[in-house]
């Protein structure tokens, strides 16, 4: 999405990602520093928007960038892999835009069209109404009619449109899905070239979608009599993305990056934090990089649309009281240990556990939230860390605080309670 300049390094932002750690670069590049200077192998471990593993990667670290979803994986393996890329022009060429087979979609974009040409958001927000009412009764339908492969290659028009993305949107994006898939089952892309254009529809799909915060938790709910003037100005606004014009920029801009970055054997695994402890061996790592969720808020829940996009099947839904969740989540989405407090202090001890496994050094990321009543509280303390640190690291745990107000605004009495998080490095050299 955008670029930033971190020390001197180039750093891309694919999409907007909760608890993407921008901010805090400085400090885990000051960390990393103090434990490896620019030489070793580092595995980020919870690689998320893959802007860490970017970071430690345009340092001359070689990066194994890890993350359980995988469309994570797919992005980071696209920022750090090596590249081979071909004719851009030529591949874009094979994106085209076509009629939509199902029926009644193209009148539905049609109308979609005419409002946003007159900046008329009425017809809009109907649909965005209509279409959350009636989900259970028509969409239902409308997929048991169909057969796999007709509802996989319209995924987003069958799941997505009305609500997150307007409808040419969603047209748009299961015709780009579904050529980048069919090139790669043809093998006419490598498997970077593969996660490249993935990851350009990842990042189109997060700056055009209708939902607060950008993310894909739940689409916007319209209430007329409150939020009006306020969503009648966002839907024009996310609806008039050309989402097949942003993605060839997307690509564009992510061949223009990777062109000017460095080969150096990185790369990308999809593996959760348990099979890593218990089966898959890596090979030699000096450093571990840990940013673990520490909410009881699931990534797969404000990821799942990309996270379904990535698949090669039509999701089950999860239904509640026999209806269809209005986040229309999938049935099978990862749930991370992390994220409940029962099983939040085996999940960290694994992280420790792996780093003896690699006798490796470890940096732990933690947020402190300065207001627990905001839904925000964590699944386990600084001080329980703490003791885990030195239950295996003894004397060799530091801390290393960042504060990301004075960073985050200029005036500091602008300063909302809740931003005032503050982030540590829990720093444990082997
Ligand atoms: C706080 S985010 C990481 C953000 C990342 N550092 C960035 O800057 O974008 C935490 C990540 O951990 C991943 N995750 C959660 N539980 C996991 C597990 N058990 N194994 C591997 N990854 C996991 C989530 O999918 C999510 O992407």
């Amino acid at each position: 999405m955008t670029l930033k300049d971190i020390d001197g390094l180039s750093i891309y932002r694919p999409v907007q990602y909760l608890g993407a750690k921008i901010r805090t670069l400085p400090a885990i590049i000051e960390a990393t520093d103090y434990l490896l200077g620019s030489n070793g192998t580092c595995l980020d471990l919870f690689s998320g928007s893959s802007v860490v593993s970017q970071t430690l990667h345009a340092k001359g670290l070689k990066v194994i960038g890890n993350d359980a979803l995988r469309f994570s994986f797919l992005i980071t393996h696209a920022l750090i892999s090596n590249h081979q890329l071909s004719n851009v022009e030529k591949l874009l060429s094979r994106f085209v835009n076509s009629d939509s087979e199902l029926h009644g979609i193209e009148k539905k974009i049609s109308a979609e069209k005419n409002a946003i040409n007159k900046k008329d958001p009425t017809v809009l927000i109907k649909q965005n109404i209509e279409t959350l009412m009636d989900w259970d009764k028509k969409r239902l339908n409308l997929i048991a009619s169909l057969n796999e492969t007709e509802k996989w290659k319209n995924t987003a028009v069958l799941l997505y449109s009305g609500t997150y993305f307007g409808f040419n949107q969603a047209k748009h994006i299961d015709l780009i899905r579904s050529k980048i898939f069919d090139l790669i089952r043809k093998k006419n892309i490598t498997l970077y070239e593969y996660s490249l254009l993935m990851t350009a529809l990842f990042s189109t799909i997060s700056q055009s979608v209708f939902s607060a915060g950008k993310h894909f938790a739940q689409p916007h709910l319209i209430k007329t009599e409150k939020n009006l003037p306020f969503i009648s100005k966002r839907i024009i606004q996310d609806r008039s993305y050309d989402v097949l014009e942003t993605f060839k920029i997307k690509v564009k801009e992510l061949v223009k990056i990777k062109s000017e970055s460095k080969n150096n054997d990185s790369y990308a695994t999809n593996e959760n934090l348990e099979s890593l402890v218990k089966n898959r061996k890596l090979e030699k790592i000096d450093l571990i990089y840990a940013d673990p969720p520490y909410t009881a808020q699931q990534y797969s829940r404000f990821y799942h649309i990309p996270e379904v996009l990535s698949e090669d099947k039509f999701p089950e839904l999860q239904l509640v009281n026999g209806k269809v969740t209005r986040g229309i989540y999938p049935v099978d989405r990862f749930k991370s240990k992390f994220c409940s407090k029962k099983t939040a202090h085996e999940a960290f001890e694994d992280i420790f556990l792996l780093s003896k496994k690699y006798d490796s050094s470890l940096i732990l990321s933690y947020s402190l939230s300065k207001n627990s009543a905001t839904g925000n509280e964590r699944m386990i303390s600084l001080d329980k860390l703490l003791d885990l640190s030195r239950k295996f690291y003894g004397k060799n745990v530091h801390l290393i605080e960042f504060a990301h107000t004075y960073r985050q605004f200029n005036n500091i009495a602008s300063v909302v309670n809740k931003k005032e998080d503050k982030e540590i490095q829990i720093v444990c050299k082997k």
